[in-house]
């Protein structure tokens, strides 16, 4: 198996950001490097989905912060260095709307910049270096606990598959989304690394193929067995039985539960609950924002008509047509069955359970 690693940090604060090139998978596994202040690098990186999956887009923000501000690393006047803190993190928001992963991590280092800046009211004798420090400490301690944090939902999530159950899964919720091991996949990884035997049905993904290019792959990796299905296909494969739990990611959940994930999310929980199938959603608490009260609030990201109309280079539509490309859905609370955190799973979803679960 290919030792994956999404995301990886060499050196101090004057390093280097590696990330895989997933619009290159599954036919290159290629590491692209970012450094002496390439924070355009990394926008374009989230932007155009070489690194993706919403815990994946935050850590990867979070160390882009720090190649952002490598080109003020020798600045002595400390008040351009947070000006320049600034323009990198409202910068670096503007990647990606929807997984709010990306603000929550963005958040965290502006907090220590914002304790910086509360010490220096007492002692003046900051230098950059040492706010950089801090900054990379910040995006290197995000990184780790999201390798924890994917563990505990694989724990808590295997519980809720039966041995030898057929599992739906939509988009790419691995490790490539995340530090490693992943939200929904890690249900997957640790049910099987526990000895259940699992069957997984993989959707295709339209129109970027995540779940061709990156589930099929990683399961693949993982020696479990896998089916890749069209995404128009999952009825019918319900129907035949074939199904017994859908579990998926998530970019955002609001107070009350509505969850916006991958395009194509929302049709794949109203089958199952047409067929009567269970349906998981796993996510690290990171995903939630209370701040939205309904998912009708999601900022949904619309992307270039190109991906649908050029999908892979060959044009596969007139020209001039028009096209609609929103890149994620919202399911409502009330068709999941659950939502599988690192503290444990909330059931039945509802805005109670959300916060005591969240307030633990
Ligand atoms: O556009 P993408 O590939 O970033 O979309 C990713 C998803 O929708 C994932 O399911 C979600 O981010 C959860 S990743 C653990």
């Amino acid at each position: 198996m290919k030792k994956v690693e999404t995301i990886h940090w060499d050196g101090g604060a004057d390093g280097t950001l590696w990330l895989i090139d997933q619009t290159l998978l599954p036919t290159e596994y290629t590491q692209i490097p970012f450094s002496d202040g390439n924070v355009e690098g990394v926008w374009e990186a989230i932007h155009s989905l070489r690194v993706r999956g919403a815990p994946a887009i935050g850590i990867a923000a979070a160390y882009g912060v720090v190649i952002g501000l490598q080109s003020v690393l020798e600045e002595m006047d400390m008040e351009k260095f947070f000006h320049r803190f600034a323009e990198v993190t409202d910068y670096l928001a503007s990647s990606r709307p929807t997984a709010v992963n990306l603000f929550w991590a963005l958040d965290r280092m502006k907090d220590v910049a914002a304790q910086v800046r509360k010490l220096m009211e007492i002692t003046s004798s900051f230098h950059p270096r040492e706010v950089m420090n801090r900054l990379l400490a910040e995006a290197i301690a995000i990184h780790e606990e999201d390798r924890e944090i994917c563990r505990s939902i694989g724990k808590y999530g295997a519980e809720l598959l039966p041995d030898g159950a057929g599992v739906l899964t939509h988009c790419n919720a691995g490790g490539l989304a995340t530090a490693d091991y992943g939200t929904a996949l890690a249900t997957f990884f640790w049910a099987t690394e526990h000895g259940k035997k699992l069957h997984i049905y993989a959707d295709e993904t339209r129109p970027l193929l995540q779940g061709a290019r990156l589930t099929a792959w990683e399961l693949q990796q993982h020696g479990i067995p896998v089916t890749l299905i069209c995404d128009n296909m999952a009825a019918q494969v319900m129907r035949e039985g074939k199904i017994q739990a859908v579990v998926v990611g998530a970019d955002r959940i609001t107070a009350n539960g509505d969850t916006a994930n991958k395009i194509g999310t929302y049709s794949a929980a109203c089958l199952a609950h047409l067929h009567g199938i269970p349906f998981y959603v796993a996510a690290p608490k990171s995903t939630f924002d209370l701040t939205l009260a309904t998912g009708d609030q999601i900022p949904i990201e619309q992307r270039k008509p190109e991906e649908v109309t050029h999908g892979f280079g060959r044009q596969t539509a007139p020209d001039g047509i028009e096209v609609y490309n929103p890149a994620f859905d919202v399911t409502p609370a009330k068709y999941i069955a659950g939502i599988i955190t690192e503290k444990g799973v909330i059931s039945p979803v509802t805005k109670e359970n959300i916060r005591k679960m969240l307030e633990d």
